[in-house]
């Protein structure tokens, strides 16, 4: 919920924050980040991804992870990782926890392989 408070989302108004706890243990937060040119903003939990390998590197795992998602008037709105997110942190935990606050105040706790079955699996040859 602090990390939204960061957020750079003048065009749609929508403050997003994540909170991720690595396996090592350590917490990392990102917020989403727009643009003029819109497909160029980026997402909370993908900068909370790379806030995290930027400081652990390549052997980052992901344990949990909880998003939170607020109006400009600071009411929470419904928030689920987008489907890019979902392979995002798919590809650091099969069965890391992701959280999601309601506007009601309670947490949606799914796995993040639940939220992306047929999921795209790089194989090498
Ligand atoms: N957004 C996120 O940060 N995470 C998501 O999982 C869904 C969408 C952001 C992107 C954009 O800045 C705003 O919410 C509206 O789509």
């Amino acid at each position: 919920m602090q990390a939204a408070q960061r957020a750079y989302s003048p065009y749609s108004r929508l403050r997003v924050g994540a909170a991720l706890r690595s396996c090592s243990g350590q917490v990392y937060t990102g917020c989403n980040v727009e643009n003029a040119a819109f497909p160029v903003g980026g997402c909370a939990e993908r900068a909370a991804i790379a806030s995290a390998v930027q400081a652990e590197g390549p052997d980052f795992r992901l344990a949990e992870i909880a998003v939170a998602a607020f109006a400009s008037d600071g009411t929470a709105l419904p928030v689920s990782p987008c489907g890019a997110c979902r392979q995002a942190l798919v590809e650091f935990c099969v069965t890391a926890r992701v959280s999601f606050l309601q506007p009601d105040g309670t947490w949606i706790d799914v796995e993040t392989g639940a939220l992306l079955p047929y999921r795209f699996v790089f194989e090498n040859s």
